[in-house]
């Protein structure tokens, strides 16, 4: 009986642990563009995620596009036409909602800019966090919390109007309570489901060195390239002797056509200090197994063949001892 119970508490933790961190990488979140260049204009356009796996899209039309055989997820397609409805119903009242609220208030002008950001994430045991913000003219104005809507922090005082007409609303309140609460976090169990193969493939980098442009007289900048990773978590560092360099400068995470991503790590050094500086690329695709180039001679054909030669000479045992100890 104790035996089962430390058994449980061993794997239970271990089971529970696992599937959260699984969870954790991957919001759903859903972007919508709203743009109103005059009175008679408008076109709104939306854009959905599951972490950075993009999963669905609707540009202007009445219909969303599924951009992934895995992106209906496990919901029907009966349920599928319902979310269908109730977006076409969204859009309509939304573009009508925004023209009347600039006909009733005069300090607001055309060409006007709207972002939502919606979206959910689900935790271990089903428990789910979610989140509604939108953005007038590229600043946070107001969310959705609970059961009703919220002026931002630095929202301007005609919000508190908006705010008002929206909560009054009782109908569509229900229906982000709705879609917050329970649609949302049914779709992600069910695309983390079918998406499976895809949300967790590994792909291992690629990396390579170059000379950067020289920044000034007497130094140089040497270039890390990191290609061709996924999931995007990667950790890229100039080390010399094991310390880290802490002016390595990493670029932005860039996007590839294929869906993995793309690094730059740079670090400016004077000119004939490179020697022993190496980049360190550390991948969960590569389990451990990091990637390690070292700048210039350290590598080099003539020094590999030499090096090659002493091994063979006189330290074979001690080169193999090294190697092994190095990965
Ligand atoms: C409104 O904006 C659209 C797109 O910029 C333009 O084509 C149209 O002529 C404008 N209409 C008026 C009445 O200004
Ligand atoms: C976007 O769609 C709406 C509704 O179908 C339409 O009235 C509007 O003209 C469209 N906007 C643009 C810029 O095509
Ligand atoms: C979580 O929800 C899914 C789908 O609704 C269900 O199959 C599963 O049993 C639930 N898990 C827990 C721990 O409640
Ligand atoms: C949705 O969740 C909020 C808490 O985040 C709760 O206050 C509200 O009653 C829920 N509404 C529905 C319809 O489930
Ligand atoms: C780099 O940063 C780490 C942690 O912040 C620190 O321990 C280390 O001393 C720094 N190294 C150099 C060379 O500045």
């Amino acid at each position: 009986m104790r035996y089962l119970q430390c058994l449980l508490l061993w794997v239970f933790p271990r089971v529970w642990g696992q599937s959260e961190d699984q969870l954790k990488n991957f919001p759903f979140r859903c972007l919508q563009i709203s743009s109103f260049p005059n009175s008679s204009c408008s076109r709104t356009d939306g854009l959905a995620w599951l972490g950075d796996v993009q999963t669905h899209r609707w540009s202007n039309a009445s219909t969303i596009s599924f951009l992934k055989p895995w992106s209906k997820g496990k919901l029907s397609d009966q349920q599928w036409e319902n979310l269908q409805l109730v977006f076409q119903v969204y859009r309509t009242s939304f573009t009508r909602d925004v023209q009347e609220l600039v006909k009733m208030l005069p300090i607001i002008h055309y060409p006007i800019e709207m972002q939502l950001s919606a979206g959910c994430e689900v935790h271990s045991g089903n428990a789910s966090e979610n989140f509604f913000n939108v953005a007038f003219q590229g600043k946070h104005i107001l969310s959705f919390q609970g059961t009703s809507f919220q002026k931002a922090p630095d929202a301007p005082p005609w919000t508190e109007v908006a705010i008002k007409v929206l909560n009054n609303d009782q109908g569509t309140r229900e229906t982000i309570q709705q879609l917050l609460n329970h649609t949302c976090p049914q779709l992600v169990l069910g695309l983390l489901e079918a998406g499976k193969a895809e949300l967790e493939k590994q792909e291992k980098p690629v990396a390579w060195l170059s000379r950067g442009v020289s920044p000034s007289h007497g130094h140089s900048q040497l270039v890390c390239h990191v290609y061709g990773f996924y999931p995007k978590p990667v950790w890229v560092m100039w080390m010399q002797d094991e310390q880290e360099q802490n002016s390595t400068q990493r670029g932005d995470i860039l996007p590839n056509a294929d869906g993995t991503w793309y690094l730059q790590a740079t670090l400016v050094v004077e000119t004939g200090n490179e020697a022993g500086l190496a980049c360190w690329v550390k991948h969960s695709s590569l389990e451990g197994k990091d990637i390690i180039l070292y700048w210039g001679g350290r590598y080099s054909t003539l020094g590999l063949i030499l090096g090659v030669l002493a091994a063979l000479v006189v330290f074979v045992p001690c080169f193999v001892f090294l190697y092994r100890k190095r990965w």
